[in-house]
């Protein structure tokens, strides 16, 4: 009988085939067809080079395995095969002691494995790919940020005509930027999240909206910011399977977001005012940016009544005030969040900047302290009860 060995595996499900696991691996270990990107057992040393440059986390997938899957075997899936259960042993449990390691050194975020909420819609996923992408067509392009900010965000409408194109609020797509590189390569695919909900920009239309912040020398937000009206942009995807929204009407939702993060939360809050306006659930925007005038959104969601979402904005760079983050604007409504937080039914989403995180998380701590909650054995029931979701970047 073989040891058991331990397999490293591509997420088909979240991998958004952007090719950059298959560039950096120093093994040439990782390859592809027209399905999946694979990793062959076979060359892989378990270098960990590839896990960081990936965009989405697909790369970090683990299995226990008696005999390894080929090649062939994952070019096949749609999805992940489960870990099977193995004969317990002596080396099977030192293997899987060492995968584990492995993995909490690749993952730093407090966010960690996430689990979709269990109301939530089954998403679907990877219907396009940068081979058969689908080609939407934008119909707006605005600029979202006040003609005297340096911030320029804009909210870009693609339009999918006749192609299917489903998605849920929460989930991303790729975007695939024309032209090459200076290797000569074609650009790597960019992820976005979705900004409008499952039903479209507008209701019963085939289009969704993005937000999207220009970057300094940044090749997909340039060109994505600078799309006019009819042009023609090649989309992969849809992408992610876990930070969706719950559809249980009485689920509290507490989203926290700087700048773009708040892409998924307006796809939410449209989501809720539009199918379920009666919801009895609770609804809290944390929004962190510079000043009013940064604020992705600021205008729309002032008339975003205060009944269907409680919005609470922090600005770090008012001329004459204190800086304020979203991390102070949760302590400051400590009352309000630990009564939402002794609840079984609400639901956490951080997205954004990624050095936030530490800071909301200490927040929760204290929270927490101030109740009878404890914050890490919570925030670990949370994520495993998909409750608790982290995006950052
Ligand atoms: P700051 O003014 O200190 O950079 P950006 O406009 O760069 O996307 O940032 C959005 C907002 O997030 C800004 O108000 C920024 O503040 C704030 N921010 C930066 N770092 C953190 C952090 N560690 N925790 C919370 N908010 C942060």
């Amino acid at each position: 009988m073989n040891a058991p060995l331990k397999q490293h595996l591509i997420d088909p499900e979240i991998c958004i085939r952007c090719n950059t696991c298959e560039e950096t691996c120093p093994e040439d270990a990782i390859t592809h067809d027209n399905n999946n990107y694979v990793v062959d057992a076979t060359k892989c040393n378990f270098c960990m080079d590839c896990i960081q440059p990936c965009p989405t986390g697909s790369i970090d997938n683990w299995r226990i395995v008696a005999q390894a899957y080929s090649i062939d075997d994952q070019y096949s899936w749609n999805e992940l095969p489960k870990q099977a259960e193995l004969a317990s042993g002596a080396e099977g449990e030192a293997v899987d002691a060492e995968v584990l390691a492995l993995i909490d050194a690749a993952h730093t975020g407090a966010g960690g494995k996430s689990v979709a909420p269990a109301s939530a819609a089954k998403p679907a996923i990877n219907l396009y790919n940068r081979d058969a992408a689908a080609v939407a067509t934008v119909t707006g392009n605005y600029r979202l940020t006040h003609d005297e900010s340096d911030v320029d965000v804009h909210h870009v409408i693609l339009d999918f005509a006749d192609q299917p194109f489903p998605v849920l609020e929460g989930q991303s797509i790729g975007i695939v930027p024309p032209g090459l590189d200076a290797d000569g390569k074609p650009h790597r695919i960019r992820l976005y999240s979705i900004a409008s909900p499952r039903h479209g920009e507008r209701p019963n239309t085939n289009n969704l909206a993005l937000t999207v912040k220009r970057e300094p020398n940044g090749v997909c937000s340039n060109y994505i910011c600078d799309l006019k009206k009819g042009d023609k942009v090649q989309v992969t995807g849809p992408f992610g399977a876990t930070f969706l929204m719950p559809n249980d009407p009485a689920a509290n939702i507490i989203m926290i977001c700087t700048g773009t993060g708040s892409a998924p939360f307006r796809g939410f809050t449209e989501w809720r005012r539009r199918a379920m306006p009666g919801a009895s659930g609770r609804m809290m925007l944390f929004f962190g940016a510079r000043r009013p005038q940064d604020l992705p959104y600021f205008g729309p969601l002032q008339k975003v009544p205060e009944s269907l979402l409680r919005k609470h904005f922090a600005y770090s760079r008012v001329p004459g005030e204190k800086k304020v983050y979203v991390q102070d604007l949760l302590r400051r409504e400590e009352a309000a969040v630990s009564g939402l937080l002794a609840s079984a039914a609400t639901h956490i989403y951080v997205c954004g900047l990624k050095g936030m995180e530490q800071g909301v998380d200490a927040a929760l701590d204290d929270i927490c302290r101030g109740s009878e909650l404890r914050w890490h054995e919570l925030r670990s029931q949370m994520r495993a009860e998909g409750r608790y979701h982290v995006e950052t970047y």
